[in-house]
């Protein structure tokens, strides 16, 4: 199975991204994950466009965006010209899911679709056959550096199902409270890509802490 770490640079010093592209660029994470926030659909504010454009520049992996924004119809175009790879919109945050789907699908990149934890997991059945991926919040979407929901684990496996029976195809990602302590149950339940923040970024050698979530000489969690 498919295992890749998509580090979030919402945790990175952003007095110097070109360091932290770098970093991920010689690590073994195969994504970079890029958390856009509007202070609307969540009460945080992160960046947009200008960062989207400056990372793209500097970092050689795949381009992950993850955006917790309202109407995201709107913006879709100028996010893939600002270099998304994969695009990820909330299933919350939009008024037609198929229509979003449909404009990322336009502009000839991946296509992910996302819930909140108290969205029920069956919300995401009409769409499993028309995206590459689904993101399952382990969050609830909005801040870095929040708690792992443990209730995670009993969703993936009600994802894993539906995905199994659906479009075996379909990517599974789950994003926050992720950390070496949880990335191989996390896998083992039918995870392909973790995204982590925190855990990656506040670790005193990141690189290596990519490795430890791959399970490369994984010594097992605490
Ligand atoms: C939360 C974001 C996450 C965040 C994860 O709204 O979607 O991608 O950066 O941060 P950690 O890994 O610190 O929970
Ligand atoms: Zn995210």
């Amino acid at each position: 199975m498919q295992r890749i770490i998509s580090p979030s640079i919402l945790s990175a010093d952003f007095s110097n991204l070109q360091a932290a592209c770098e970093m991920i660029n010689r690590s073994k994470a195969d994504w970079i994950h890029i958390d856009v926030m509007d202070g609307v659909f969540v009460p945080n504010i992160s960046f947009g466009f200008p960062i989207l454009e400056a990372i793209k520049k500097h970092c050689t992996k795949f381009i992950d965006v993850h955006i917790m924004i309202v109407h995201p119809e709107k913006y879709v175009q100028r996010f893939a010209e600002a270099g998304a790879e994969m695009l990820t919109f909330h299933y919350e945050a939009a008024d037609k899911p198929e229509k979003v789907i449909e404009l990322i699908r336009q502009q000839g990149i991946k296509v992910g679709i996302t819930i909140n934890p108290d969205i029920p997991v069956s919300a995401l059945r009409p769409f499993i056959k028309k995206v590459d991926m689904v993101l399952l919040m382990s969050v609830f979407a909005g801040y870095g550096g929040q708690q792992f929901i443990e209730e995670t684990y009993n969703r993936l496996d009600e994802l894993k199902g539906m995905v199994n029976e659906l479009n075996p195809s379909c990517l599974i990602q789950v994003d926050g409270g992720v950390s070496a302590h949880n990335s191989q149950k996390l896998f083992e339940h039918g995870a392909n890509i973790l995204v982590a923040g925190s855990a990656v970024f506040n670790a005193d050698n990141p690189e290596e802490m990519i490795e430890r979530m791959l399970g490369h000489g994984f010594r097992g969690a605490r």
